[in-house]
């Protein structure tokens, strides 16, 4: 474990929770990520011998698409989640061997690999950024890998995501009982609003910056599918704070039983918020800093 993941498991860290995720089941129940993923990469002409990097890259179905798109070129498919990314390396080293590059790190420690410094024509990432809270520390380590010139494109939960769950969880967890393993815990996300992030990568050092939000709901079939979805996909890091099987089994009970009286029921209202931008070509004239 790196000092930071240290740091963070106390507590007195920034970044992004680290947790585990059960890599089968979000492997099989992700599929409005697959969705999401393919319209990102729509944005992303490749000329197919780049090297991108998948920040992560999770089981890596959007690695896969992404590499269909690279027949010269390779991926590095960077996870801070075991699990996850042995789930990747099963499904795509049989196809696409050598062409993938498996790094098992935290996004917010990419200056400890001097070796990826400037490496990265592309820097592609999925459903992920939303996991990192310090989201100016996440693009000042992003644009350091990128070549000059290099393109950042993705998409991460923004604005009002899950702003319906996000408040019932919330309430919950405010109750005595929650108290005393969430404390004053702000939550693992940071739902950012484009203007926000757009002046975030700005400061970063990043140009030709867009960024917008989409709203993007989704509908589970039954209330078997919303709760394996709820405790997969978007509520893992709450369950593993709850150190008692009875709670965790009631806090999700609750959280279904909300959605089940929602019309229609079992919506996730889910808002994507798109990031593009670029690492300036060759290095900005002093003079423009007015130095
Ligand atoms: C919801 S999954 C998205 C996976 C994949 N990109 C997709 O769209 O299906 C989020 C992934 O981000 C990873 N992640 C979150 N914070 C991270 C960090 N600081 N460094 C590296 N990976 C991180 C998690 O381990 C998880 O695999």
């Amino acid at each position: 474990m790196t000092d930071r993941m240290a740091a963070e498991r106390d507590g007195t860290g920034t970044g992004s929770d680290i947790r585990e995720w059960n890599a089968a089941s979000y492997h099989r129940v992700a599929n409005p990520h697959v969705d999401w993923g393919r319209a990102v990469l729509d944005r992303l002409p490749l000329r197919g011998d780049e090297t991108v990097l998948d920040a992560g890259c999770g089981t890596g179905r959007l690695t896969e698409l992404v590499l269909e798109q690279l027949p010269r070129g390779k991926v590095i498919a960077l996870d801070q989640s075991a699990n996850m990314l042995d789930q990747a390396r099963a499904s795509l080293e049989p196809r696409f061997g050598d062409r993938v590059v498996y790094l098992h790190r935290d996004l917010l420690a990419l200056d400890r690999e001097p070796k990826l410094d400037r490496a990265v024509d592309v820097v592609f990432s999925t459903a992920t950024f939303h996991w990192v809270r310090d989201h100016a520390a996440l693009f000042r380590a992003l644009l350091r890998v990128l070549k000059p010139g290099g393109r950042l494109v993705a998409q991460c939960g923004g604005g009002p995501n899950i702003a319906a769950i996000v408040e019932r969880a919330t309430a919950i967890l405010r109750s005595d009982r929650y108290a005393p393993f969430v404390g004053d815990w702000p939550g693992p996300w940071e739902f950012a609003d484009p203007a926000t992030t757009a002046d975030r990568l700005r400061a970063a050092g990043f140009v030709d910056v867009e960024t917008g939000l989409v709203h993007a709901p989704v509908t589970m079939p039954d209330a078997g599918a919303y709760r394996e979805f709820l405790t997969t996909v978007v509520l893992g890091t709450h369950l593993e704070r709850i150190h008692d099987e009875t709670l965790r089994r009631e806090f999700i009970a609750s959280l279904v039983d909300a959605g089940t009286g929602d019309t229609p029921p079992f919506v996730l209202d889910y808002w994507r918020l798109n990031l593009q931008a670029r690492r300036p070509t060759a290095a900005i004239p002093a003079a423009r800093h007015g130095k």
